[in-house]
């Protein structure tokens, strides 16, 4: 088993569930110190999702990759397709590719297009694969918050079914563990929501109970989210990823709630007031 993402938030968790049901991995990362150093696990990098050369190496000998997608806007089809094909070279059988709920050609969310295009390479591949298209993290809220724990976006009274990151790496873990060949995840797309869809202002009261901190929404048209994030600096696609994110919850697209969490850890999915892992504000713009 690979793992890709482990110095991440999810890559991580994921890792660690898998250690601890005793699944032998191959942790990647492209720095290789920031790996956690987990039982059952060899630390492999550093392997960017860019160099197809050190990413052979570092996959050789796994015959299941989990593919945490990346973050670079504009070049995810690029670098997945590139991890994709080295996977394939060294003869890795089957690839489960962490996606995003909403993933479409015609996505509001500009991320979610991208990660269509990924999953259209993996399905061309031919490899046995399983996409699981997480829903909307709870801690991004959080990590949009500016010094003042103020989270400001169009996100109107739209609604979406915030996840937390731990619940998403409960359900990879058990798709990887069922390792059939076939098994009974291939070809599936597997879309991995929160318990409940909520529009934008209750997830941040709902962050503020789960941190103890006064967390608080204010909400902003388009056009007053375009001028203040031009003012801080961030490129036009950076915007377009930003204002789309918050529009794609306006839109309503993302309030299915599903019962994959529960099918297949056994477990509720997590309220967003009792999660206990939050990122600091200000990590996103
Ligand atoms: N569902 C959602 O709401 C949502 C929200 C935000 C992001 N995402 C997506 O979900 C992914 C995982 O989320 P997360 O919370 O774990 O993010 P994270 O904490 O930022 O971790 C991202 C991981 O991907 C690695 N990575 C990024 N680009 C890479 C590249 N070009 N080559 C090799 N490794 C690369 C990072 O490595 P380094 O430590 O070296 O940077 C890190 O290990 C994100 O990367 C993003 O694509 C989803």
């Amino acid at each position: 088993m690979a793992v890709t993402g482990t110095t991440g938030a999810l890559g991580s968790r994921i890792a660690r569930r898998l250690a601890g049901h005793g699944v032998p991995q191959l942790l990647l990362g492209r720095d290789v110190a920031g790996i956690p150093e987990l039982v059952g696990a060899q630390r492999r990098g550093p392997a960017p999702y860019d160099d197809e050369a050190a990413l052979r190496p570092a996959l050789d000998g796994a015959s299941t990759l989990v593919l945490v997608s990346g973050r670079p806007l504009g070049r995810r089809l690029e670098e997945h397709a590139a991890v994709i094909t080295a996977a394939r070279a060294v003869g890795v059988e089957r690839v489960v590719y962490v996606s995003l709920l909403g993933a479409g050609p015609d996505a509001t969310y500009r991320n979610a297009r991208d990660h269509w295009l990924t999953e259209r390479f993996l399905a061309d591949s031919g490899v046995r694969h399983t996409v699981v298209r997480a829903g909307i993290y709870a801690s991004t809220p959080a990590s949009l918050a500016d010094d003042d724990l103020v989270v400001r976006g169009p996100a109107g009274a739209g609604r979406a079914a915030f996840v937390a990151h731990e619940d998403i790496a409960a359900v990879i873990a058990a798709v990887v563990r069922d390792d059939g060949a076939p098994s009974v995840h291939d070809g599936r797309t597997l879309e991995v929501t929160g318990p409940e869809a909520m529009t934008l202002a209750e997830a941040v009261g709902q962050i503020a109970v789960a941190t103890g901190r006064p967390y608080r929404h204010e909400p902003e048209t388009p056009e007053q989210a375009f001028t203040r994030r031009l003012r801080l600096g961030l490129s036009g696609e950076q915007i377009e990823a930003w204002i789309s994110w918050y529009l794609a919850i306006a839109g309503g697209g993302l309030s299915t709630v599903t019962d994959v969490v529960p099918r297949l850890t056994g477990s509720p999915a997590t309220p967003v007031a009792a999660i206990d892992w939050w990122p600091p504000p200000g990590r996103a713009s």
